[in-house]
């Protein structure tokens, strides 16, 4: 499997948000969104703009920093928000469910690389980095899994 990479200038939270929506739109059950960058990247931020994109009714969308999983109902079925930054060990993220919900759920994961092997390969890898700009962020999309590249071609072409 060959690598595929894009990457996007966002020069505000908003933009972040504008695209965050717009993956949201193509997600479907069983997908798995990998967020990685530094503390104060934006990852919460973008799956909050995700998530909020595809509640029927407005809802608070807490970090899930000291829970480690926030569950929603959406329209496109549950979403998984985890952030394992403070995963004590690998097991936990079987006893969290969190295995089982990658094949069944939507799933978006702040800190993947706590994950170590159980990290799963068709996933789509969001990095984002912070720019010299304070509100300028640089998002860098990786994945193996030739389905993303049919569904972020309408993205992509744009
Ligand atoms: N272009 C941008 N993209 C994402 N967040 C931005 C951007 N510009 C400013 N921000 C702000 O940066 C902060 C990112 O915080 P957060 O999403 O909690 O980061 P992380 O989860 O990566 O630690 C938010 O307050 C957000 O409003
Ligand atoms: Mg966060």
């Amino acid at each position: 499997m060959s690598e595929h990479k894009i990457s996007q200038t966002f020069q505000n939270a908003e933009e972040t948000a504008q695209f965050a929506r717009a993956l949201g739109g193509v997600l479907a059950q069983g997908d798995v969104v990998l967020l990685s960058g530094d503390v104060g990247a934006g990852k919460t931020h973008f799956c909050r703009s995700l998530i909020r994109s595809l509640l029927a009714t407005p809802e608070d969308i807490p970090s899930p920093t000291f829970t480690l999983v926030q569950t929603y109902e959406t329209t496109k079925g549950e979403i998984w928000h985890s952030d394992l930054y403070r995963l004590t060990s690998v097991n936990e993220v079987e006893e969290l469910g969190l295995l089982e919900a990658f094949d069944t759920a939507i799933c978006l994961v702040e800190w993947p690389d706590r994950l170590g092997s159980l990290m799963p390969q068709r996933a789509l890898a969001v990095h984002l980095d912070h720019l010299t700009d304070a509100e300028a962020r640089q998002m860098t999309l990786t994945w193996q899994d030739s389905a993303w590249t049919l569904r972020l071609t309408e993205w992509h072409t744009q």
